[in-house]
């Protein structure tokens, strides 16, 4: 979908070298979901699919995490400035037909929808050739500095590395966001006039400002204030900030919404979880990725729960971890309960202490409630398997499955050997180690045998 007005450059390719990380800056993540999926879900609403994005740094990592960006990648193979990245995605944004390009730094993760969709509508009305947005934050001094003349009129962004009162006048406190918008026809003839003759020796973008105002071009800027939103992020106090900011806000929505929450400072949720009006949650707890919560499920404190459903009225007791994982209407899991992707809890089923699934289904009203292994499984209804059972799943090569029927007993402390079947009704007498399938309503005992011997010559 061409978005006629206007296209979107994310620029996303330096290192971030003030992170202190190996990582690419722009996969520093916010309650669980980097900084970029902030900046493309702000976008997408107005520009649809003309996002492109310039990557640089860690660039193969960065388009592994967005594959639903593909072919909207422009690589920066050595990252000159963010000038120099502007230059590198200019033929791929031209070709899109539009008529002006919304610019916009990848650290910038707190921007809204609507924040992006009120900078356009002032573009379209004001028609500039150059807007940007700008910002009066408590201390301005590692941002890009903007300067005015006397008519009020903006004749500068001046980096504060390069920037000198004698020679820029005093500082207002008025800086740049990191956000620009362009009309593709003005700008065309700038950028091959951008150097990079200042203290860092890179190409700056902002430099476009003053060859703007120079050509009599039109260039506006937006004052947005004080605005936390549009403040990018360069350095691991400011990534704690922001997300600090983004849990409280998300904790307040939830509690306006029904939810209760029990120490409401340490519950984390990401932007992409549901949760519905009365669910109860005890902080420090983390639910994470594009997990669902229904009506009446409670989750004690300790629990981490990513990309899963729980379903309703279940309980998550506390110290328990979830990933990829189905819990059923009634459930119970942990304490201490670990899920992992694949676990599915049938209705009324429950999961105790140190129990560990993968790939595993649990039915209905099964139970495992103590120190288990269950891998590659599958488990019938009603079945009850005791404390201490492990599927052996792997055999050093490959992951063989495990059938337990239903109302299956299994003896506590028993090994089941897959590939195996235990048949439904079936009982696994404690301590088996199962090799062989058992038929339905069996009695499977694989142990050695007990021998009691009368201690003849005890010493005294
Ligand atoms: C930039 C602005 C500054 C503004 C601030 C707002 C410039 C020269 N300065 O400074 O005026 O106040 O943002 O937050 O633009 N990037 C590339 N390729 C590069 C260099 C950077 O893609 O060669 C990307 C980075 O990944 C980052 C963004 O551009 O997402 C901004 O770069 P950064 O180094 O953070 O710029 P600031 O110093 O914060
Ligand atoms: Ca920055």
């Amino acid at each position: 979908m061409t978005n006629s007005f206007a296209c979107a450059l994310v620029l996303a390719g330096g290192k971030g070298t003030r992170m202190h990380s190996d990582k690419p800056k722009v996969l520093k993540t916010l309650l669980g979901e980097s900084m970029l999926y902030y900046v493309y879900n702000a976008l997408r609403p107005s520009l649809g699919d003309d996002i492109f994005t310039i990557v640089g740094y860690g660039s193969s990592y960065v388009e592994e995490s967005f594959s639903d960006m593909k072919g909207r990648f422009v690589l920066q193979a050595e990252q000159l400035g963010t000038g120099h990245a502007l230059q590198q995605g200019w033929e791929r944004i031209k070709a899109t037909g539009s008529k002006y390009c919304l610019v916009i730094n990848g650290d910038t993760p707190l921007i809204s929808e609507a924040a992006v969709k009120d900078f356009l509508e002032a573009v379209k009305e004001d028609q500039a050739d150059l807007s940007f947005v700008t910002i009066t934050p408590d201390d301005p001094c590692q941002f890009g500095r903007v300067t005015r003349n006397k008519a009020g009129q903006v004749t500068a962004i001046v980096e504060a590395k390069d920037f000198d009162e004698a020679v820029h006048g005093p500082v207002s406190g008025e800086v740049n966001a990191g956000i620009y918008c362009l009309k593709i026809s003005a700008v065309d003839g700038l950028l091959s006039k951008l150097t990079n003759e200042n203290k860092s020796g890179e190409y700056y973008i902002t430099d476009l400002v003053d060859l703007a105002v120079e050509c009599g071009m039109h260039v506006t800027a937006v004052n947005c204030g004080n605005s936390i939103d549009l403040m990018g992020i360069n350095n691991p106090f400011e990534l704690a900030h922001a997300e600090s900011e983004l849990r409280e806000r998300a904790a307040v929505k939830l509690l306006k919404s029904g939810v209760t929450l029990h120490n409401w400072e340490s519950v984390v949720v990401g932007p992409g979880v549901v949760i519905e009006p009365g669910v109860e949650i005890t902080g420090p707890c983390e639910i994470y990725g594009n997990s669902v919560i229904r009506r009446g499920a409670v989750l004690q404190s300790h629990v981490r729960i990513k990309d899963s459903n729980i379903a309703e009225n279940a309980l998550i007791k506390a110290y328990s971890h979830l990933e990829d994982a189905e819990v059923g209407v009634n459930c119970m899991v942990g304490p201490y309960g670990r899920l992992r992707p694949g676990a599915v809890l049938m209705e009324d089923s429950k999961v105790g202490n140190f129990v560990e699934m993968k790939k595993a289904v649990l039915g209905k009203g099964a139970k495992a409630s103590h120190l288990t292994y269950l891998g590659d499984s599958e488990i019938g209804a009603g079945a009850n398997i005791g404390a201490g059972t492990i599927t052996c799943n792997y055999d050093g090569k490959n992951k063989h499955k495990t059938v337990i029927g239903e109302g299956a007993f299994i003896g506590s402390n028993s090994a089941l050997v897959a590939p195996v079947i235990i048949g439904k009704g079936a009982l696994i007498g404690a301590g088996s180690t199962i090799t062989k399938n058992v038929k339905d309503g069996d009695l499977g005992v694989a142990r050695g045998r007990q021998v009691n011997i009368p201690r003849t010559s005890k010493k005294s």
